[in-house]
C-alpha cells in the first residue's frame, strides 16, 4: 500500500519512536518535582523547548506545548477572546478554516462575539483588501490559516501580518498546522502573535503540538490548574510526546530543502498525469499552493467510491479533511471556492510525504485511469 494521506497524519520517524520510548523508560519523573528524577525530566523539557524555539526562530519562553493543533487553535482564539473581550468582541477569520478554528468562532458567536468569515476566491484564497475592509474599531483578533488542509492553498500571511502591524491592539493568529516544514514561515518577521503547530503532521507523535505565543502577550488560559507552560496550559507535561515532537521538528527542518523539492516534483507529476485523464479537474491552484497537497475531482463520480477503487489499486487517499470524511455533505471549504456541489462531492485529496517516491506518481495515475474505467459504466457519466 502506498500512503498518500499525509495531510491527515504522517508516519512517525523511527528516530521519533525511539526518543518517545527512551523518555518513557528513563525520564518518567514529573518535570515539576524537586528530586533528581524531576530535574532530569525538566532538563528534557527544557531541551525540547530550546529545539522548538530555534526551529521557529522564537524565544524558548514563547513556546507553549499543547495536545495538538486543535488545542493550540482553541487556546489562541478563546484565550484572546476571553482576555480582551472588554476591548472589543469582533473577530475576523475565513470561510475556509479547519473546524478547529471555524467551529471555535461559531462557539464564540453563541457567547456574544461577532465574527466576520472572509470569503475565498476560486483558488480558496482570501483577499487582503477584503480583510482590511472588515476591520472595525472593536476587532480584537484576526485568525487565518497558512496552508489550507483540503486544497493546499497558501494564504497571504506575510502581507496580512505586515498590514496588521499598524493595529497593535488587533492580535494575529495563524494556524500553521499544514505549513510548518513545507512552506517558508516567519512568526517574528511577519508580525504573527500566535501560531499553531501539530506533531502528527510532521512525523512526530499524535496528541502533542505547539502554540507559539509572542513574548509578553497575555491570554486567558483554557485549562486552569498547576500553572505549567507559563500558566497558559496547565497539566503535567506529556514529556515523551514533547521530546518526540522536538526530534521530529529538528529532522523535518534538516531535511526540509530536499523534501520540499521532492514533494513539489511529485505533485507536479500527479497534476500533469491527472489533468490528462478525461473528466478529471484539478482543484488545487497551480500557483501559490503547498508542495504536498493535490486535490482533484471527477464530477459525477462519488469520491468515496473512487477512494475505495484507488485503495484496491494500492493507494490510500482522502475524500476531504480527515475529521469530516464521514459526513455526506460536500466540504464547506470546497463549496466556499464556488466550485459547485457535484464537483465538491467528487473531490479527492492526495497528500504526499517524505516517505513517498516521485516514481509513485506515474503508477498512481495509471491506477486512477483504470479505476475510472471500471467505475464509470456504473455511474451514469
Ligand atoms: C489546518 C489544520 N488545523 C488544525 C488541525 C488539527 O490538528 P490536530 O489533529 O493536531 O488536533 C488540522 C488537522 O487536520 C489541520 O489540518
Amino acid at each position: 500500500m502506498i500512503y498518500l494521506d499525509n495531510s491527515a497524519t504522517t508516519k512517525p520517524f523511527p528516530e521519533v519512536i525511539e526518543v518517545v520510548r527512551r523518555v518513557m523508560e528513563s525520564y518518567y519523573g514529573n518535570p515539576s518535582s524537586l528530586h533528581q528524577k524531576g530535574v532530569e525530566a525538566e532538563q528534557v523539557l527544557k531541551q525540547a523547548r530550546q529545539i522548538t524555539a530555534e526551529a521557529l526562530r522564537v524565544k524558548p519562553g514563547e513556546v507553549v506545548f499543547t495536545s495538538g493543533g486543535t488545542e493550540s487553535n482553541n487556546t489562541a482564539i478563546k484565550g484572546v477572546a476571553m482576555q480582551y473581550r472588554s476591548r472589543g468582541k469582533h473577530i475576523i477569520t475565513t470561510q475556509v478554516e479547519h473546524p478547529a478554528v471555524y467551529d471555535v468562532c461559531k462557539q464564540l458567536e453563541e457567547c456574544g462575539f461577532a465574527v466576520t468569515y472572509l470569503p475565498a476566491d476560486g483558488d480558496g484564497r482570501i483577499s487582503v483588501e477584503e480583510l482590511k475592509q472588515a476591520i472595525r474599531p472593536d476587532t480584537i483578533l484576526v485568525s487565518v490559516m497558512h496552508v489550507n488542509n483540503e486544497l493546499g492553498t497558501i494564504q497571504p500571511i506575510e502581507e496580512i501580518g505586515s498590514y496588521l502591524k499598524q493595529f497593535p491592539k488587533i492580535l494575529f493568529h495563524v494556524d500553521a498546522v499544514q505549513s510548518f516544514g513545507k512552506v517558508p514561515l516567519s512568526m517574528t518577521d511577519w508580525g504573527i502573535d500566535l501560531l499553531s503547530i501539530s506533531g502528527h503532521k510532521l512525523h512526530g507523535p499524535r496528541g502533542v503540538g505547539v502554540l507559539a505565543k509572542r513574548e509578553g502577550l497575555k491570554i486567558h488560559p483554557l485549562l486552569a490548574g498547576g500553572g505549567q507552560e507559563g500558566g497558559v496550559r496547565s497539566g503535567t507535561e506529556n514529556l515523551p510526546a514533547i521530546a518526540g515532537l522536538a526530534k521530529a521538528i529538528r529532522m523535518v527542518q534538516e531535511k526540509q530543502e530536499q523534501t520540499v523539492q521532492m514533494l513539489a516534483q511529485m505533485t507536479a507529476q500527479l497534476r500533469q498525469g491527472i489533468e490528462a485523464i478525461p473528466g478529471c479537474v484539478i482543484n488545487t491552484p497551480a500557483n501559490g499552493a503547498a508542495p504536498h497537497i493535490l486535490n482533484f475531482s471527477v464530477p459525477g463520480v462519488k469520491a468515496e467510491v473512487l477512494l475505495h477503487a484507488l485503495e484496491e489499486g494500492g493507494f490510500l487517499v482522502s475524500t476531504r479533511s480527515a475529521c469530516s470524511s464521514k459526513q455526506n455533505e460536500p466540504s464547506r471549504v470546497l463549496m466556499a471556492t464556488g466550485m459547485g456541489r457535484e464537483r465538491a462531492l467528487s473531490a479527492i485529496r492526495v497528500s504526499v510525504g517524505c516517505d513517498n517516491h516521485p516514481d509513485e506518481a506515474g503508477r498512481f495515475v495509471e491506477v486512477l485511469r483504470e479505476a475510472l474505467q471500471r467505475i464509470r459504466p456504473y455511474m451514469n457519466v
